[in-house]
């Protein structure tokens, strides 16, 4: 813990592994970093993860130290296949199996009550713990190699957007972690949908929708934040924060009136919006695009000096309800 507060830095090292062509020597190297108690960030269809064995608290204790993250904020385990929910989960419910196979590979992670065996380091002392099976191919290559369940939040440090690009985590980590693989570009861009499987509902809106979900589970609803859900400890945090201050903003009419050079806008085909005195990001033509996007800008408007950040609020279909989740926690819910 020590070594970091010093400014000592460790040797991370860089390793690109093309999706197309994953190579056994290279996951080899990181599944050896994996099993020897090592930190790898690696690419998931959401966001870039920042992975340890799940079954080694002292791996563990790593990831909080080099991500500067509360220790009462529990972490995700991912796994390959899925009967290895098994390993780490018991009590599965046919719900929870029913969700597992309509959703997984892909971005929903499911909570159940926890195996004895879990450390308390992965839950953060709770008696149940996040499962998800990512589809990425090289993630999938990389748990099923080390044949163990990889714990993983996302690979930025604490507070931060979270990472789509290798360059996004190589900021964040470098020095701090053994190894970054650079796959190139998450798919979704947002964080998987989190599912409690006690209350049926949504802790954590992502790239699943509770549309999707109702199809299979009819009474699963968003949590409400009250007092019944003080379930998924990670969301009271402050998230997703550029440098800039972030703003969201309804109507898109009021973006003319509100630019200057030292604002940036991002919205929906933004370069039709004819601003000139601002950084103009496109969200893209959809909500898709907008999730893909959203991370990568919100840091791209920090590398350009941008002092305010005007957001444009998406559309509540689909993935656009984890747009505005993630738009709220970035702007602790200033809105226009
Ligand atoms: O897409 C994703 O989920 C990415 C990629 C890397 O897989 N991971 C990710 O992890 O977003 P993280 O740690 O940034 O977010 C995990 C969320 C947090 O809000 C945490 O509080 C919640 O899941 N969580 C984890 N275990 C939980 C549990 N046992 N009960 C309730 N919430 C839990
Ligand atoms: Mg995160």
């Amino acid at each position: 813990m020590i070594t970091y507060i010093l400014g000592d830095k460790m040797q991370t090292k860089i390793l690109k592994i093309d999706v197309n062509n994953i190579l056994e020597n290279k996951i080899d190297e990181a599944k050896d970093v994996i099993l020897s108690g090592g930190l790898v960030a690696f690419p998931t269809e959401t966001v870039y993860g920042l992975g340890a064995n799940a079954n080694d608290k002292e791996a563990i204790k790593k990831i909080f130290i080099a991500k500067g993250r509360p220790s009462d904020n529990p972490l995700i385990v991912h796994i390959a296949y899925i009967e290895q929910a098994l390993d780490y989960a018991k009590n599965i419910s046919d719900e929870a199996q029913m969700l597992m196979k309509a959703f997984w590979g892909g971005p929903l992670t499911i909570i159940l009550p926890k195996r004895e065996s879990v450390p308390y380091e992965v839950t953060a002392g709770l008696e149940t713990v996040a499962i998800r099976l990512p589809s990425h191919p090289v993630a999938h290559a990389i748990i099923k190699a080390a044949g163990v369940g990889i714990a993983a939040p996302s690979a930025n440090t604490s507070g931060k957007p979270s990472p789509t690009i290798a360059r996004h985590v190589i900021e964040d980590l470098d020095g701090k972690v053994d190894m970054i693989i650079d796959s190139g570009s998450a798919v979704f861009g947002v964080e998987s949908t989190v599912i409690d499987m006690e209350s049926l509902q949504i802790l954590r809106p992502g790239a699943i929708s509770l549309e999707d979900i109702k199809e299979y589970l009819p009474n699963a609803s968003y949590g409400t934040g009250g007092d019944t859900a003080p379930k998924s400890p990670g969301m009271k945090y402050t998230h997703y924060s550029p440098k800039a201050k972030v703003i969201l903003v309804t109507n898109r009419d009021n973006f003319s009136e509100l630019a200057n050079k030292k604002t940036a806008i991002i919205a929906p085909m933004a370069e039709n919006l004819k601003i000139n005195d601002a950084f103009v990001l496109s969200a893209g033509k959809n909500n898709q695009d907008y999730a893909a996007r959203l991370f990568y800008l919100l840091r791209k408007a920090d590398e350009l000096g941008a002092e305010v950040i005007y957001a444009q609020m998406p559309s509540p279909e689909g993935i656009g309800q984890a747009v505005i989740n993630r738009l709220l926690k970035a702007s602790g819910g200033n809105v226009l």
